[in-house]
């Protein structure tokens, strides 16, 4: 027998059977899945086939007028996503990380500071990364005082601005939603607290997980600098990364030249295809991007806001449920403020001493539901449920029944009719948004005539 016949005559016979609950053994990687995998981590997320397709457009040749108008289409699609009217948006062929230093390397200036809020492991990472970079340029890094499950502390920004008398802080740099902890931060009170400190410090945002998840208003907001990626709301593969730069910082970075080539936003903002992109721009990425924001305009930037809180409050439902009855305490939400809970992903906190990585191990490969872990602090504490991205009513139910059937595995303790009260939850969220859309399809029905 050829070796390839023989591989697979032994693929076709079934794997032994591992202890209950002994997640490695049992569930032996299976390359084939059948259906479809639900994938729940906060990022990547789900891509849509409109998405995929796109992206395998043939390459053009960089002269071809159609690479400008894809270029176009994404800034356009950008600063409408964005809310902002004129800040330009610059593309990068990076993720997160990579946007983080491109603030660092444009912001960062001999004798100056930047000042991170706390509000868990991302902006702790993003503080690390800042300190690092700015021990080369002279730059210091500040960060206010985070308690644990909570938001960013716009009090703790206001204070650390009000004892900068020499107005050193060049920016602060907040985290909108902590993909840690699920904790969104309220932005405009922390555009309330340096506009209190009356200190001319920039107003950075990182959208990366909130994004096309949570509403974001860049202008309105007075947000000076507003950065993401492309693998969570966005609805891409990771590779992409964007920033709106307004023009008071475009102004600050040209006013404080740095080592930076690459990163440099003052280059980047030009009409040349070829110092906007620092060289041969990421054109699939485009070609994806401009395909997911069709989807979200399709859509409507309100619906796809509203989807999200319906989604989220569907999985906080079903937490709620968990954590109640025989189960009580075992399973609890880790934001331990109900408003600040995020719309793109949830982190549950296990404490009856059960790992959350074997149970994500065996709601992968037994359940098809791919979640993520805990990270930094929380590793070992926690496991997230994602909800954001190409996600509907279906997919979420499927996740949380998928997760209720790893955890009865796993003898997790949890209070049953978890996914009927996320059901309850969406019915009746539905129910209350039903008599506007009927009174607006009156209107609409009235106003061309149609009306019975
Ligand atoms: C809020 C936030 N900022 C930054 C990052 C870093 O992004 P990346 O992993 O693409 O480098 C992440 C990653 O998940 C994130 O959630």
């Amino acid at each position: 027998m050829p070796l390839m016949h023989q591989d697979l005559a032994s693929r076709l016979v079934p794997p032994a059977p591992g202890p209950a609950g002994a997640a490695s053994a049992a569930h032996a990687i299976n390359p084939r899945v059948p259906g479809i995998r639900s994938l729940h981590s906060p990022g990547p997320t789900r891509v849509p086939e409109a998405v995929m397709h796109a992206m395998q457009r043939p390459m053009m040749d960089l002269m071809d007028p159609r690479v400008g108008a894809l270029i176009r289409a994404c800034e356009d699609g950008m600063r409408a996503l964005l809310g902002t009217r004129d800040a330009p948006v610059l593309f990068y062929a990076a993720n997160g990380h990579g946007m983080w230093e491109a603030v660092t390397a444009n912001l960062s200036a001999r004798g100056r500071a930047l000042l991170i809020a706390g509000g868990g492991h991302f902006s702790d990472s993003w503080a690390m990364q800042t300190e690092i970079l700015g021990q080369a340029t002279g730059t210091t890094v500040l960060r206010t005082p985070h308690a644990e499950g909570h938001p960013t502390d716009p009090a703790a920004i206001e204070q650390a601005l009000r004892e900068d008398k020499a107005h050193r802080i060049a920016a602060v740099l907040v985290v909108h939603t902590d993909t840690s902890s699920g904790i969104t931060s309220d932005l405009a009170a922390v555009r309330r607290a340096i506009d209190a400190a009356a200190h001319p410090a920039l107003y950075v945002v990182d959208l990366v997980a909130s994004l096309a998840a949570a509403p974001f208003d860049m202008d309105a907001l007075g947000v000076d600098v507003a950065m993401g990626a492309s693998q969570k709301g966005l609805m891409c593969p990771p590779g992409l990364g964007y920033v709106a730069v307004n023009a008071r910082a475009m102004a600050f970075a040209e006013a404080h030249a740095g080592p930076r080539f690459y990163w440099d936003w003052v280059r980047r903002a030009s009409d040349l295809q070829y110092k906007k992109f620092c060289g041969t721009p990421p054109l699939a990425h485009l070609a994806g991007l401009e395909a997911a924001l069709q989807l979200i305009a399709e859509e409507g930037l309100a619906n796809v806001h509203a989807r999200h809180a319906r989604l989220g409050g569907a999985v906080h439902a079903a937490l709620a449920r968990w954590g109640m009855g025989e189960g009580a305490g075992a399973l609890k939400a880790f934001c331990k403020v109900a408003s600040a809970r995020s719309a793109s992903v949830t982190a549950i906190e296990i404490t009856s001493g059960h790992d959350p990585e074997a149970l994500r191990t065996v709601a992968r490969e037994r359940f098809q539901v791919a979640m993520a872990g805990g990270l930094g602090p929380l590793a070992g504490r926690v496991f997230r449920i994602g909800h954001l991205g190409d996600m509907n009513e279906a997919t979420i139910l499927g996740a949380l029944a998928g997760v209720e059937a790893a955890m009865v595995v796993q003898g997790i303790p949890f209070g049953e009719g978890g996914v009927a009260a996320a059901a309850r939850f969406l019915v009746d969220a539905t129910a209350a948004r039903a008599p506007a859309a009927a009174a607006a399809a009156a209107t609409a029905g009235d106003a061309a005539g149609t009306g019975a």
